[in-house]
C-alpha cells in the first residue's frame, strides 16, 4: 500500500526518482508526487494518476537537484486527488513528508496543531506528521525532530522526510510498514523494497520496526526511537536486476507466469536428498521436538496465499495424524483460535507484509504456539514474527496478481507437509522418494504446459466477452477453482466464482445459462465420476463447458465443449499443473479486453492495512 523512495546522492534526482517509482507503482498507483530540494526551496509536485503522468507533467523541466523523495500511492485516507497525494509538507513548505501505512491517532494530532494555528491542505492522516515535525525542527537536527515526532504516532508506518534548509540529510523511520536503505557510491537511497534499488546498488540495509536512519550521500546510521545507535551490516542482494524488469513479455504477470517452472525449480532445489529418500530443511531443525509434540496445525494466510494453504490441508491430511485447519489471517484472531505451546502455525505470503497475515501471527505467537512461515520476499517482517522462516525462491513478483509466487508457495507447502511428516515418523524413506520424484518433476510439466498457450488464447477469443464465469472443481482441485475464478476477476473484472462442486446443486445452478460459462476441473481420482455428473447437470441447463482434465476420456470428450489438457500427475503435482491454464486463461481474456494487467484497479501488491 503506497511506495516511498528516497535519494540523496549526486546524480539528478528527479529522473532517479521517477524511474524508482515506476518500480513501485505496483504498491499502489492512484497517485504520484516528488519532492526536490532546489536551490534552497522545496519543490514538490504531485498529481492524481500514473506515476507516467507525473512524468509527462515533469518532462520539460530541468532540476539540479540530487535529493528528493518520491511516492506513490493507494488511497486509504481521502480520495486520490492531487492534493491528497504525497509528498506532504506543512504550510512554510519547511518540511516534506511521504508516508506508507497508516497513522491511526492522527484525528487528535490535527485537532490540536490546528488549534495552535496549523493549515492543513489535504484530508490524510499523513499530513499531520509534516506538521508534527516543522514544529519541532530548529533548523539543525531533522534527526531528533522526526525521532520525537515517531515516538508518539499509533499505527503502521514507513516514512521518509527532508527539510528545505537540510540539503545532505534525509530521515528515515519504520514502523508496521517495509524499508529498505541502499548504499551506493557517494549517494544513498530508501525504498519501500529492495526490486527497485537493484539498478542502483546491491548493498541494502533492511530496517526493522522502531528504528530511524538518517542517510547522508557516505553514510546511513540506524537508530532505535529512543536514540540508542545500531550497527548492522550491509547486506549483499543477488537477485539477478533482469528479473526485475519485463525481458521482452507484454507485462509482468505474463512474464511471471513463464518463469514458474524456475520458481518451483528453485524453491525445491537442495530442500531434499532423493537417494536418501529424506527432506532437507535445516532451518527448522531447531524445532524438531515442536514438530514433533504438536497437537493441532493451523495454516493462515489471505487471498491466493490462502488459497495455496487450502490445497495443501488435502495433501496434509492424508499424511499427518494431526487435526489441521485453514483459517484466514484476517478471520483467524476472531475465531477464538486453539493457541497454545503444542500448536504450530503455518503463515504463507509472497510479500511477508500483509497486514492480516502479521496480525495472526502475533497472536499465534503471544499464546505460545510454534510460527513457520513461507514468504517469497527476503527479510520482510513476517520473516522477524516468525520462529522460523521457508523461502520461496520465485524471484520478485511484480504483477499484482500473484501467479508465480502461488506456485512456488505449493511446492513450498509440499516439502513442509513432508517434512513434518519426516519428523513425526509418519513416513518411510521410499514413501518420500515415490513424494519427491514426482515433485521433481513439476518443472519439466509447468514447462510443457506453457507451450499450449496458444490453445488458451485461442479460448481466450471465444470467451473474452462474457461477463460471468463459474469455476468448479472438487477435492484438491476445489482450491485452484477458486483461485482460477480470482485471477479472473482480478485482471479482467469479469465476475467470477470459483465453488466446489458438489456445493453446485445448493444454489450456484440457479445462474447457469448461455451466457454463463462454467470451467471445470476433473482430474483422474476418486470423486472423478462426481464431478462428471456435474458437468451434466451443467449441460443440461444449456451451460457451456470448459474442461480442464488431465484424463481425457470419451464420455468427458462428449459432454464437454472445449477440453483443455494437462500433463497427468501425482496428486502433490496436480494443484501446480490446473493453475497455470487458469492463469494464462484470465491473462489472455483481460488482455483482449484490454484492462490494465499489471496494475488492475483498486488493487495493490501488498495489503498492508487490515
Ligand atoms: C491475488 C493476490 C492477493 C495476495 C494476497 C496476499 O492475485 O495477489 O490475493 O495473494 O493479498 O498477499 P501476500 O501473499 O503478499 O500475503
Amino acid at each position: 500500500m503506497c511506495g516511498i523512495v528516497g535519494y540523496v546522492g549526486h546524480r539528478p534526482a528527479k529522473d532517479l526518482l521517477l524511474e524508482a517509482l515506476q518500480r513501485l507503482e505496483y504498491r499502489g498507483y492512484d497517485s504520484a508526487g516528488l519532492a526536490l530540494l532546489e536551490s534552497d526551496a522545496l519543490y514538490v509536485e504531485k498529481r492524481a494518476g500514473k506515476v507516467r503522468d507525473l512524468a509527462e507533467r515533469l518532462r520539460d523541466k530541468s532540476f539540479r537537484a540530487t535529493v528528493g523523495l518520491g511516492h506513490t500511492r493507494w488511497a486509504t485516507h481521502g480520495p486520490p486527488t492531487d492534493i491528497n497525494a504525497h509528498p506532504h509538507s506543512d504550510e512554510h513548505r519547511q518540511i516534506a513528508v511521504i508516508h506508507n501505512g497508516i497513522i491511526e491517532n492522527y484525528l487528535p494530532f490535527k485537532e490540536e496543531l490546528q488549534r495552535r494555528g496549523h493549515q492543513f491542505a489535504s484530508q490524510t492522516d499523513s499530513e499531520v506528521i509534516a506538521h508534527l515535525i516543522e514544529e519541532r525542527y530548529d533548523g539543525s537536527n531533522l534527526f531528533e525532530a522526526v525521532r520525537t515526532v515517531v515516538q508518539r504516532l499509533q499505527g503502521a508506518y514507513a516514512i521518509a522526510v527532508m527539510a528545505r534548509d537540510n540539503p545532505n540529510e534525509i530521515v528515515v523511520a519504520r514502523q508496521g510498514s517495509p524499508l529498505v536503505v541502499g548504499l551506493g557510491q557517494n549517494e544513498t537511497f530508501a525504498a519501500s523494497d529492495i526490486p527497485t534499488l537493484l539498478s542502483f546498488t546491491r548493498q541494502m540495509l533492511v530496517l526493522h520496526d522502531g528504528e530511524i536512519a538518517v542517510l547522508r550521500r557516505n553514510s546511513a546510521e540506524i537508530y532505535d526511537f529512543s536514540g540508542r545507535k545500531i550497527e548492522r551490516a550491509p547486506q549483499q542482494v543477488d537477485w539477478d536486476v533482469l528479473t526485475a524488469q519485463k525481458q521482452g513479455y507484454k507485462h509482468f504477470m505474463l512474464k511471471e507466469i513463464h518463469e514458474q517452472p524456475q520458481a518451483v525449480a528453485h524453491t525445491l532445489q537442495g530442500r531434499y536428498d532423493l537417494e536418501r529418500g529424506q527432506i532437507l530443511l535445516p532451518e527448522l531443525e531447531a524445532f524438531r521436538s515442536k514438530i514433533q509434540n504438536a497437537k493441532f496445525i493451523y495454516l493462515t494466510a489471505m487471498g491466493t496465499a490462502y488459497y495455496a494453504a487450502l490445497a495443501a490441508k488435502y495433501l496434509w491430511r492424508e499424511l499427518l495424524d494431526l487435526p489441521l485447519t485453514v483459517e484466514m489471517a484476517s478471520e483467524f484472531r476472531y475465531s477464538k483460535p486453539y493457541l497454545n505451546q503444542e500448536t504450530l502455525v503455518i503463515a504463507i505470503s509472497q510479500s511477508g507484509e500483509t497486514a492480516d497475515t502479521l496480525g495472526a501471527v502475533r497472536m499465534a505467537r503471544e499464546r505460545g504456539a510454534t510460527v513457520f512461515s513461507i514468504v517469497n520476499v527476503v527479510g520482510a517482517t513476517l520473516t522477524r514474527e516468525s520462529d522460523a522462516t521457508l523461502y520461496t525462491h520465485a524471484g520478485p513478483e511484480i504483477g499484482v496478481a500473484s501467479t508465480k509466487a502461488f506456485l512456488a508457495q505449493l511446492a513450498a507447502l509440499d516439502l513442509l507437509g513432508l517434512y513434518i511428516a519426516q519428523v513425526r515418523g509418519k513416513l518411510s524413506p521410499s514413501q518420500t522418494q515415490e513424494a519427491l520424484s514426482s515433485l521433481a518433476q513439476a518443472p519439466v510439466l509447468i514447462e510443457k504446459l506453457l507451450q499450449q498457450e496458444q490453445q488458451i488464447v485461442q479460448l481466450a477469443q471465444i470467451f473474452y466477452q462474457k461477463e460471468h464465469f463459474l469455476f468448479l472443481g472438487r477435492d484438491l482441485l476445489y482450491p485452484i477453482a477458486l483461485e482460477g475464478a480470482l485471477k479472473l476477476k482480478e485482471i479482467s473484472y469479469i465476475h467470477a466464482e470459483g465453488y466446489a462442486a458438489g456445493e453446485l446443486k445448493h444454489g450456484p445452478i440457479a445462474l447457469i445459462d448461455p451466457d454463463m460459462p462454467t470451467i471445470v476441473l476433473v482430474t483422474k481420482n476418486s470423486v472423478y465420476e462426481k464431478v462428471l455428473s456435474n458437468i451434466q447437470e451443467v449441460r443440461a441447463r444449456r451451460g457451456v463447458v470448459i474442461a480442464v482434465t488431465d484424463d481425457v476420456q470419451r464420455e468427458l470428450e462428449h459432454l464437454a465443449d472445449f477440453i483443455l489438457e494437462v500433463p497427468a500427475a501425482a496428486r502433490w503435482v496436480t494443484p501446480m499443473l490446473f493453475a497455470v491454464p487458469l492463469q494464462l486463461f484470465a491473462y489472455h481474456v483481460a488482455d483482449l479486453r484490454g484492462t490494465d494487467i499489471d496494475q488492475p484497479r483498486n488493487l495493490a501488491k501488498s495489503v498492508t492495512v487490515e
